[in-house]
């Protein structure tokens, strides 16, 4: 379980976030839905040590860390894929990284590539694929780490929808068989319905955790669930209200 309390962050005299304190519950998926620019982003680099906090406490497993660091794999918005390598060779980093066993990476990367569409792909580089193609391989590179939490920042935003939605049924898959905790970003209201076991609507800066939801509909779930799309009104509402106010 990851337990984040009272953390802060500034840069110069703007807050993009004071005293924000939420839970990740273990094995489940855990989504952060927000407008752009409210500060999701900033969050998951505090959280994972890619820039520094200023003052709060961030606990994993019961122990107390200054950032997840090597707790936590960690996809950023960015693809950040390394150009001068190949698609294969960019999954096989954590591998290479950690120290382990290269064949066996390799044949565990090959079956993530085939199940995300990317099998002929291995040797490209990256300049050499779509935009969706290298998203999809920085999510192989992220699930290569064998870490108990993966965060994932809008993980799917480059695709089309229907790669989309086959991806969101592919990372169900994958969180259910591998028992991850997931704690992912989005600002798709549908997408995070379907996906999230806790959602956490935030507001815009300084960002706060504008209302919680425990959703226990069983997965898959369909968009046309009554209560889903009741839902769904609902966040929007909130959505389109922190818009106006803010
Ligand atoms: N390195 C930085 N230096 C100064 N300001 C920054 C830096 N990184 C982010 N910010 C500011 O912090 C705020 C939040 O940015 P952030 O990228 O976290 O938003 P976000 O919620 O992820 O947005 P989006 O949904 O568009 O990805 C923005 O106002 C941004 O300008
Ligand atoms: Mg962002």
């Amino acid at each position: 379980m990851l337990v984040v309390s009272g953390l802060t962050k500034r840069f110069a005299d703007q807050t993009v976030f004071a005293d924000f304190s939420f839970t990740v519950p273990p094995n489940g998926v855990t989504v952060l839905l927000g407008p752009s620019g409210c500060g999701k982003s900033t969050l998951f680099d505090v959280l994972t040590g890619v820039v520094p906090g200023d003052g709060g406490t961030i606990s994993w497993c019961g122990k107390e860390l200054t950032h997840l660091g090597r707790s936590a794999a960690y996809m950023q918005q960015k693809d950040l894929l390394l150009p001068w390598f190949t698609l294969m060779e960019n999954a096989l980093l954590p591998a290479r990284i950690g120290g382990s066993d290269l064949a066996g990476a390799r044949r565990r990367a090959g079956r993530l590539f085939k199940r995300l569409g990317l099998a002929g792909f291995e040797d490209f580089r990256p300049s050499k694929v779509s935009g969706g193609m290298r998203q999809r391989c920085a999510l192989v590179r992220t699930l290569m780490f064998d870490h108990d939490l993966v965060l994932l920042d809008e993980p799917l935003s480059a695709l089309d929808a229907i790669t989309r939605q086959s991806l969101q049924s592919l990372l169900l898959l994958l969180q259910s068989e591998f028992g991850k905790s997931l704690l992912m970003i989005t600002h798709d209201i549908e997408e995070a319905l379907l996906l999230a076991d806790t959602l956490l609507v935030v507001s815009p800066m300084p960002m706060q955790v504008g209302e919680q939801f425990v959703l226990s509909q069983p997965k898959p779930r369909s968009v046309s669930d009554p209560e889903l799309l009741r839902l769904k009104e609902h966040v929007w509402e909130r959505l389109q209200g922190d818009m106006d106010h803010g």
